[in-house]
């Protein structure tokens, strides 16, 4: 295993660690050591290898999360004339795509604390009579209850989108992100259950989504490079404006050699935050989200504090510890704001005053999971009796 240099500086336990080995190194320098670095054929074996994983018929590596996303609204039909519903309670980049096409976007609540995510009655509300289209995040990779989501949307007419960037590793009922919408956009950006660095992955089982997507994603040119460098053509068109959304062999590469340790990191992720849940247990203070984890790839380990929330942050940090926030609410910032005006959604709200994310990696102790909840414990009747 690489030393990761993030360890212990400043903290004694980081959020998150990147875990790279012998076999990622040696992906990566063969892409090198081939002389051919942008789109071509480790790029068409990872969406093989994606497309396979998640059970759908297409996947398209793209150089973002967000640029996946956009690329899957854009696909998707989504244009300036649009209503989309879409959580707050997510991160900028479900919503900023929504933005540069100029769509009109509501958002709905979250059903509770113990689910923090929108639900059928929180959409409908958002809904009015003119969406037409729903964007839904597996927050923290769980995906249940997106059945109920998914026949809500059907019956009302509307078309689901998934924001899965959550979701590696996370299998419910049999089935994986991106067979529940028409498509799903998943970010593979450096802190995600398996990395390229920078990337993302759009998945769909729609051929017209897939080959509109893969055509925007590099300028709408009918030829690539690639095919060009192999004599297959001479020669191309541009049949529309697109972008230049195209990621690189290199992390192709890394990603087709992360892919394969999905399954032990996964079962990694599942063991730690089952022992955090066995000893958060018994502190009637934190609230823990869901039932079932062991269906979720366990993304971050969030927690809701019934005492207060920046209070116990900073405990945290005194001991050590970082910790982080899923999320502010996304039309509680500025550049948001402005947009959607005044508006209240007071789950959303109460649930981003009381939520804190707790380090999760597949290379953390067990010792570590007990001294961070040993600190949680502490903290909590140290803030208590200081009346907070
Ligand atoms: C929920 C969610 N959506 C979208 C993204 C965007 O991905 P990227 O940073 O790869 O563009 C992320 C990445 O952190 C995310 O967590």
């Amino acid at each position: 295993m690489v030393p990761n240099s993030n360890v212990g500086k400043p903290f004694k336990i980081p959020l998150f660690e990147t875990y790279f080995d012998d076999e990622d190194i040696e992906s990566v320098v063969g892409v090198l050591r081939s002389g051919w670095i942008s789109t071509g054929p480790k790029t068409e074996e990872l969406e093989r290898a994606f497309a396979e994983y998640y059970g759908v018929h297409y996947a398209l590596f793209v150089s973002s999360g967000t640029a996946s996303l956009h690329l899957a609204y854009l696909a998707a039909g989504i244009n300036k004339n649009s209503t989309v519903v879409l959580p707050s309670f997510t991160y900028i980049s479900t919503l900023t795509p929504l933005m540069w096409i100029g769509c009109r976007f509501r958002f709905a609540d979250i059903q509770s604390i113990e689910k923090p995510v929108v639900a059928p009655d929180t959409i409908n509300e958002a809904l009015k009579d003119d969406a037409e289209y729903v964007i839904y995040l597996p927050y923290a990779g769980f995906l249940d209850g997106i059945d109920h989501i998914k026949k809500f949307c059907d019956d009302k007419g509307v078309k689901l989108l998934e924001d899965a960037s959550h979701c590696h590793g996370s299998c419910w009922n049999g089935i994986r992100a991106g067979n529940l919408g028409i498509a799903a956009g998943m970010s593979l950006y450096a802190n995600k259950n398996i990395t390229t660095g920078e990337g993302g992955v759009l998945l769909t089982n729609d051929e017209l989504i897939y080959s509109r997507a893969k055509l925007l994603r590099s300028q709408c040119i009918t030829s690539t490079s690639f095919e060009r460098y192999q004599g297959l053509e001479m020669d191309y068109d541009i049949v529309e404006i697109g972008y230049t959304y195209r990621a690189t062999e290199i992390q192709a590469a890394l990603g087709l050699s992360q892919l394969k340790k999905l399954g032990w990191t996964t079962e990694r992720r599942r063991e730690l935050v089952g022992l955090y849940r066995r000893l958060l247990e018994d502190v009637e203070e934190i609230v823990i989200p869901f039932e079932d984890y062991r269906f979720s790839g366990n993304y971050i380990f969030s927690i809701f504090s019934k005492v207060d929330r920046d209070a116990l942050r900073g405990y945290l940090f005194e001991k050590g510890i970082q910790t982080s926030i899923h999320y502010k609410p996304l039309h509680l910032f500025k550049a948001v704001g402005r947009e959607v005006g005044p508006l209240r959604l007071p789950v959303t709200e109460k649930a981003y005053k009381m939520q804190i994310t707790l380090p999760l990696f597949p290379t953390m102790r067990e010792e570590w999971v007990e001294y961070i909840v040993g600190a949680i414990k502490d903290g909590v009747v140290k803030i208590k009796h200081s009346g907070k």
